[in-house]
């Protein structure tokens, strides 16, 4: 059994700057700007997808990403497609971390998990450059025992587990179900641990649904965008980092 207080970093996604931004064309509001004042509220690391059809974050906001998380001394977790163009400019940019997400042009966001298993060809080159290169990767999957065997056979030194349909379950309503997704997730990471894989969570993650994820004792790093750039606009965006940090802390038996 891992300590039950032990760290557990905060990864802030802000993806969605870019896209209030995008829906006007502009530079107005600036994700840079955006992730240095969430790493002033307590956010440990950075996350940000570079998509292929640049539907947010673009090319330069990466690399500004990276610049202000080397100034700041952050991680930045560059979350990517396993493709050849993607390959190309996270060994460039070289940033701390990098997260295999599958993608799909017609999705709103990344809905499931990555097929690690049936892409092993594919995926395995690709880790293999990206952590001769000096980052951590990390493939974002469904907490199912082929997914996370595939993962380690990739190359994988990290798994994110993908919360969606857990988050989903408990917006619906669908008690019973949430409640098996999270059983699934707790087995999952003790397997991941196990083979010496870290574990991390991410998506549709609040402040209702996220503190069962974060008293998963495996858990290393949870990655929150959409629900936190969304309460920024009520109560503000350091306020709601501060609040998912103060969650987090407690259920992880820190008093704050
Ligand atoms: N982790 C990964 C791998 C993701 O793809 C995303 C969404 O881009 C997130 C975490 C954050 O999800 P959300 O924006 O729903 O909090």
């Amino acid at each position: 059994m891992l300590p039950k207080l032990d760290e557990i970093r905060l990864g802030v996604n802000i993806d969605h700057v870019a896209t209030l931004r995008n829906a006007r064309g502009g530079v107005h509001p600036c994700p840079v700007d955006a992730a240095r004042l969430a790493i002033e509220a307590g956010a440990d690391g950075i996350t940000a997808h570079l998509r292929e059809d640049r539907r947010h974050i673009n090319d330069e906001d990466m690399a500004r990403l990276q610049a202000l998380c080397l100034e700041l001394g952050k991680p930045l977790n560059f979350e990517l497609a396993a493709t050849e163009e993607m390959l190309e400019i996270a060994l460039v940019t070289k940033p701390h971390a990098v997260c295999i997400v599958p993608e799909n042009r017609t999705e709103r966001t990344t809905e499931g998990g990555l097929d690690a298993a049936g892409l092993h060809n594919q995926i395995t080159p690709i880790a293999r450059a990206l952590a001769d290169n000096g980052s951590r990767v990390s493939l974002f999957i469904e907490a199912v025992p082929r997914q996370i065997e595939a993962s380690y056979k990739c190359a994988a030194q990290v798994v994110e587990f993908h919360t969606g349909a857990y988050a989903h379950a408990l917006d619906m309503g669908e008690q019973g179900q949430a409640d098996g997704l999270l059983e699934a997730m707790r087995l999952g990471a003790k397997h991941a641990d196990d083979l010496g894989l870290e574990v991390h969570f991410g998506h549709g993650l609040t402040f209702d649904n996220v503190t069962p994820i974060a008293e998963i004792p495996e858990a290393k790093e949870l990655n929150i965008g959409h629900f936190i750039i969304g309460e920024a606009v009520s109560m503000g965006l350091q306020p709601a980092i501060a609040e998912m940090r103060r969650l987090i802390e407690r259920a992880r038996g820190v008093e704050g």
